[in-house]
């Protein structure tokens, strides 16, 4: 399966920390902007008041969105494949393999990751594991762009493409908003 690791490597490398993620052209001002209106418009608004367990940030990076997400769990668990951006706690995938138990997590939230997933028996076998890794009842929130053309690093699936996929994979979602270019979408309402 391909991870497109490469290039996650020498971009971090290349750009370093948080000018990985948004746009280059983004100024210190705008990047704060764009956070406070994400924690605003996406966590705030669409999580409320609801708190999980342990919470996964899968495909996590420098950890962005870590405390707004600490704020709503007993227990922040994030992981990604680059080692080098990983925050304390946070634990490396090997290969394709998400490194926690199964039913460990109340809620899986994963934030412009699956987007670069442009392999599609790899996205089919994330599905599997995000079933698998969840408790019952556990929710999964998605943030990704779903508009516009593919590249090398990019896999631009509709709304729609990430419900069916979920569906298949006994997981139906359901798009309750945007942010920008990216849908959200979830698997329960809060
Ligand atoms: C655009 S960044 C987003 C990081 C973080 N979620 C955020 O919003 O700040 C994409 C992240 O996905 C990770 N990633 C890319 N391909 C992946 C894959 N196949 N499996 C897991 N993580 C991946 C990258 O290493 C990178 O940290």
């Amino acid at each position: 399966m391909n991870l497109n690791k490469g290039y996650w490597e020498s971009r971090y490398e290349k750009m370093g920390g948080k000018r990985t993620v948004g746009k280059s052209s983004w100024d210190d001002k705008t990047y704060q902007e764009v956070l406070d209106q994400f924690n605003s418009g996406v966590l705030d608004a669409m999580m409320g008041g609801r708190r999980w367990g342990r919470i996964l940030d899968f495909g996590c990076g420098i950890g962005r969105w870590r405390p707004g997400l600490e704020r709503r769990c007993g227990l922040y668990c994030g992981t990604d494949i680059i080692e080098e951006v990983l925050q304390d706690g946070c634990m490396l995938m090997t290969d394709n393999l998400i490194p926690y138990p199964e039913g460990y997590f109340g809620l899986i939230f994963s934030c412009m990751v699956l987007q670069h997933v442009v392999d599609d028996e790899l996205m089919a076998d994330y599905v599997r594991q995000f079933k698998a890794l969840l408790e019952p009842g556990g929710s999964v929130f998605l943030v990704e762009n779903t508009s516009g053309p593919d590249n090398n690093y990019m896999r631009k699936r509709s709304a729609k493409d990430y419900i069916d996929i979920f569906s298949e994979g006994g997981l139906p979602l359901k798009k309750v908003g945007a942010f920008k270019e990216h849908s959200v979408l979830v698997s329960t309402e809060f």
